[in-house]
């Protein structure tokens, strides 16, 4: 049996999103049905309702979400009915070239729903990172649904399945930040933050916060930048060096997606260290960069998807740290929002009103 209910949709490149009703099946062998507490507004909800990622229309969006699950199919063990649960975008398969070399965060066959979720006329939906978690009830791989303390309250475990963990993990995962390090920022954020948050917690000495918006950088310092840099007053890379001892950072982590301040972080760095990229660049951007600069500035230059993270051990124990009060999430929920407010929750992204709005159900 499917169930009826109203999810958000994007249809179209570029349009509105609009709330409609959807057809949600039943959990199949493997699947977890979960319904829905929680859901953030990402900023690649948006890439995916600008026609960013891909083409594949309509999107049902939404992917940083909580619940509890609803029901399971056949064949599922990790989690039962009643359990609250984060989605992750990650559900390694155990079995591809990556999984079998031990490095399950690379899984290049991820898990999700074998059944589609559809608009009421039976058209299949794409669901973002393979949640589409903007809906009462949503469908996913049961290896997708990780369980975690139900103290967390929903709107904070959501996030950490999406830009926090992403952010954390790009730090301390990808960026291998630690004791005595020193890490510059680009984008503060909903992800920045959560990257200047992980370089706190893992002991970074200085941690400099770079953006357009004087707000976003005061919400940086709250989350443990120890100095902050708007760089539409001055030059970012100037200023990290002044800084760093005329240095530049260990770890530079970009955090927008955008080929400028690619540009800025790969020079802000130190000598063999580490470039880390998270934000999600658009198809038409480009990067020219002296190929002796590369070799000569040694170090690393890496990606970082979904924070390189394993969610069924980095969720608990971020959820843990939370609970601790050893991390603060609380303040990464800046609103709570209806299902019916994630088109002005763009627009208020875009203004840079909010480091997260939160559908709640
Ligand atoms: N790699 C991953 O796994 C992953 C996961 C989640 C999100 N993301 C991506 O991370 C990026 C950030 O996501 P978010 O939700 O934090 O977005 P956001 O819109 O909340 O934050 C982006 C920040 O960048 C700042 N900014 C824009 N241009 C800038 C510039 N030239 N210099 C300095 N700061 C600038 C904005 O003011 C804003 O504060 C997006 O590209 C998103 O798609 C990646
Ligand atoms: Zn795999
Ligand atoms: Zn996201």
């Amino acid at each position: 049996m499917a169930h009826q209910v109203n999810g958000v949709v994007a249809e179209a490149k570029g349009a509105p999103v609009k709330l409609v009703p959807i057809l949600v099946p039943d959990p199949g062998p493997g699947e977890a049905l979960v319904r829905v507490k929680a859901c953030g507004v990402c900023h690649t909800d948006l890439h995916y309702r600008e026609g960013a990622i891909n083409d594949d229309f309509p999107f049902l969006l939404g992917h940083e979400a909580s619940g509890i699950v609803e029901s399971v199919g056949d064949g599922v063990t990790n989690v039962a009915p009643g359990d609250f649960v984060i989605i992750a975008w990650r559900a390694p398969c155990g079995t591809c070239r990556s999984c079998l070399r031990g490095a399950p965060w690379y899984c290049f066959a991820s898990r999700n729903a074998s059944q589609p979720m559809t608009l009421a006329d039976g058209t299949p939906l794409s669901p973002a990172l393979g949640i589409g978690a903007f809906a009462e009830l949503t469908l996913v791989d049961a290896g997708q649904a990780v369980k975690v303390s139900p103290q967390a309250s929903p709107e904070v475990a959501g996030l950490v399945g999406c830009g926090i963990m992403a952010g954390f993990g790009a730090a301390t995962n990808t960026g291998n930040v630690g004791r005595g390090d020193s890490v510059a920022v680009f984008g503060c954020g909903g992800v920045g933050n959560a990257a200047i948050a992980g370089s706190r917690l893992a002991g970074a000495h200085t941690i400099i916060g770079v953006d357009l918006d004087d707000r976003k950088l005061a919400w940086a310092k709250e989350f443990g930048a120890t100095h902050t840099i708007n760089a539409t007053s001055m030059d970012p890379v100037e200023e990290i060096r002044k800084l760093t001892g005329g240095n530049g950072v260990n770890v530079a982590i970009e955090a927008v997606g955008n080929p400028v301040t690619y540009e800025q972080a790969f020079y802000a760095r130190d000598h063999a260290g580490t470039l880390v990229l998270v934000g999600v660049p658009s198809p038409d951007m480009k990067i020219e960069l002296p190929l002796l600069e590369i070799f000569g500035r040694g170090g690393s230059l890496k990606s970082s998807w979904y924070g390189d993270c394993l969610p069924s051990r980095d969720f608990p124990m971020l959820i843990d740290l939370y609970l601790q009060g050893r991390l603060d999430l609380d303040r990464f929920v800046s609103e709570t929002i209806g299902i019916g407010d994630v088109e002005e929750a763009f627009h208020k992204m875009e203004r840079g009103e909010v480091l997260r709005s939160v559908v709640v159900f």
